[in-house]
């Protein structure tokens, strides 16, 4: 059995420190084996925003990984820096996060894709370096394994939408993200083979709410089974708000009760 809690748009620059503080409480609180941040982790790429954030991660008591959103590369009012070097702040301020992407162990393989485009602001995509990178990592993994990959953009987001077919047909079995700031959770079928379940977070602790109230996803892992529990912020505290059931037969995810 594994718990992951799965935050995205944290928004630091932006963020409610009342919130931030239940969101540090409650985490804490539930233990998590693995917290996985599907990017958007500060509000404009600014270095205090990045120190906030990093001090964030810091106290959540969980091994934590990270990708970049596009509000964490450099903003577009800073052309040289947009088009040079995107990304430095990022990287600079998260040391070991921003480069080791990837988690294993006996139960999970969790895989964090760049789907950020420098030359582009709301859409992300996947290329073909990152398909590379899940074949690499999964080289090795066992079928009782819940193989997650995460990255910002949601299929919806991407131009043409996001290849989502070809991680199922990597294997993947769980994809998370974030960025609309809206919790969803769906089974993703591909017309070839198997079915991989989504779930997308709403942003975990900003004042940028959009459809949704501040959460997180709670993501429990027992193979051949998978819950995942939608947390939401009531004004004084989070709490469950629905959950979600799945099963594996073969190489297919559907809904359980
Ligand atoms: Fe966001
Ligand atoms: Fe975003």
């Amino acid at each position: 059995m594994r718990l992951i809690a799965h935050l995205s748009d944290l928004h630091f620059g932006k963020a409610d420190p009342v919130v931030v503080e239940a969101l540090v409480a409650d985490i804490v609180h539930l233990k998590p084996d693995l917290v996985i941040i599907s990017g958007d982790l500060t509000q404009r790429a600014k270095s205090h925003q990045f120190a906030e954030a990093r001090a964030f991660l810091e106290r959540l008591g969980a091994p934590v990984l990270v990708v970049p959103g596009n509000h964490d590369l450099a903003p577009f009012y800073r052309p040289l820096t947009r088009l040079l070097a995107p990304r430095a702040k990022f990287e600079k301020h998260l040391p070991g996060l921003a480069q080791a992407t990837c988690y294993s162990d006996d139960e999970i393989v969790a895989i964090g894709l760049d789907s950020t485009r420098h030359l582009r602001w709301q859409s992300g995509k996947l290329r073909s370096h990152h398909l590379d990178e899940v074949r690499g990592e999964l080289a090795d993994s066992a079928d009782h394994h819940c193989k997650i990959a995460f990255l910002h953009h949601p299929p919806s987001t991407a131009p043409s939408g996001h290849s989502f077919d070809a991680l199922v047909e990597h294997g993947i079995d769980l994809i998370l993200t974030g960025h609309v700031h809206k919790a969803h959770v769906e089974v993703v079928a591909t017309p070839r083979h198997g079915s991989c379940v989504l779930v997308q977070a709403s942003t975990a602790c900003s004042t940028r709410l959009r459809q949704d109230a501040n959460g997180f996803a709670l993501i429990r892992f027992d193979y051949p089974r998978l819950w995942v529990d939608i947390r939401g912020w009531n004004g004084s505290a989070f709490h469950n708000v629905r959950v979600h059931a799945f099963a594996k037969q073969g190489e297919t995810w559907t809904a359980a009760v």
